[in-house]
């Protein structure tokens, strides 16, 4: 059965099946061997991609470029700041007059009703490059850096320890469609969305996963084979900084005693940007467990596949 992916949006992982993920990690990791032979593509010729970002960037943003570079398409960077956007042209109708240039939309926005809403207005594929709600081009690069540093991903144990937010949210609808045994691990009041939580928790019945929500990192962290962490205060939340540092810290940083409780094997993940001694202390991000680097670097290879099988 050959899948076809070719015009599809990606807003969420939720709705891509087991194996349509599975394809794009196998397409990630044939394009990744393909680029360090120095091979380039051609699946972008002739197609120009816009990036409308409404927020900072440096691996989202730098990733795609190179992507689309790589597979000979051209790149657009579309500051939400330099488009009628700013001035209050309606998203329907940047939608349906960005539709008639570009072959794809790549969208980081401030409210995830942004992404859906121009999804809903364009003819070609839009793709959710992080949204308050979801971060799923952050999860494929995730899954495709646990599945070559651990060899499989059912079964796996992986712990997200942190805030429930759009990286953990994607996360665990990865996790769950891709068959690992997922805990998340906040304080209390900062669960993740509730809604994502039973999606991903029909996902994980679905798929041989399981899906625990706790307030115990130490429990949690057990026998880990990855550890998961990211920031404690997200892009758009400075002014809660304070309340939400007293909240996190120190239980719910990962740090080495945590680090010690997990399997021997750990790997230690992190989307970046990085606030160490933070949600993540400077040993951590720099010791031997942690895979941060070449998950950043995967970045590249699954936008690659994303924009290769939609576009
Ligand atoms: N992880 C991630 O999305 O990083 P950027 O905000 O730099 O794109
Ligand atoms: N949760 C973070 C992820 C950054 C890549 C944020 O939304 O700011």
């Amino acid at each position: 059965m050959t899948m076809e992916l070719k015009g599809r949006h990606l807003l969420s992982l939720k709705d891509y099946t087991r194996e349509e993920i599975q394809l794009l990690l196998d397409t990630a990791a044939d394009l990744k061997r393909q680029r360090y032979r120095n091979e380039l593509g051609t699946s972008l010729l002739g197609k120009s991609v816009g990036l409308v970002f409404e927020r900072p960037s440096t691996r989202t943003r730098v990733s795609f470029e190179v992507a689309i570079n790589e597979l000979s398409g051209d790149a657009l960077f579309l500051s939400s700041q330099e488009l009628q956007l700013s001035r209050g042209e309606p998203i329907a109708d940047t939608s349906r007059v960005l539709s008639r240039y570009l072959h794809g939309i790549v969208i980081r926005a401030t409210n995830h009703d942004h992404v859906v809403e121009l999804a809903e207005y364009s003819t070609v594929p839009v793709i959710n490059a992080l949204t308050p709600m979801y971060h799923p081009c952050q999860a494929l690069a995730d899954l495709l850096t646990i599945r070559e540093k651990l060899h499989e991903l059912e079964g796996l144990k992986l712990v997200y320890i942190g805030d429930g937010n759009n990286v953990s949210h994607s996360l665990m609808l990865g996790g769950a469609i891709m068959g690992l045994e997922i805990t998340i691990a906040t304080p209390s009041g900062y669960e993740p969305n509730p809604e994502v939580t039973q999606i991903a928790r029909a996902h994980a019945e679905a798929n041989m996963a399981s899906l625990e929500i706790t307030n115990d990192p130490k429990a949690a962290v057990e026998d880990a084979d990855v550890l998961y962490t990211d920031v404690f205060v997200s892009m758009g939340q400075d002014k809660e900084r304070k309340k939400r540092l007293a909240a996190f810290l120190p239980d719910f940083q990962l740090n080495e005693s945590l680090v010690e409780l997990a399997a021997p094997h750990n790997i230690v993940m992190h989307c970046l940007p990085a606030h160490r001694d933070e949600e993540i202390t400077d040993g951590v991000i720099e010791g031997p467990h942690s895979v941060v680097w070449d998950q950043a670097e995967n970045r590249l290879h699954t936008e690659k596949a994303v924009l290769a099988l939609l576009l």
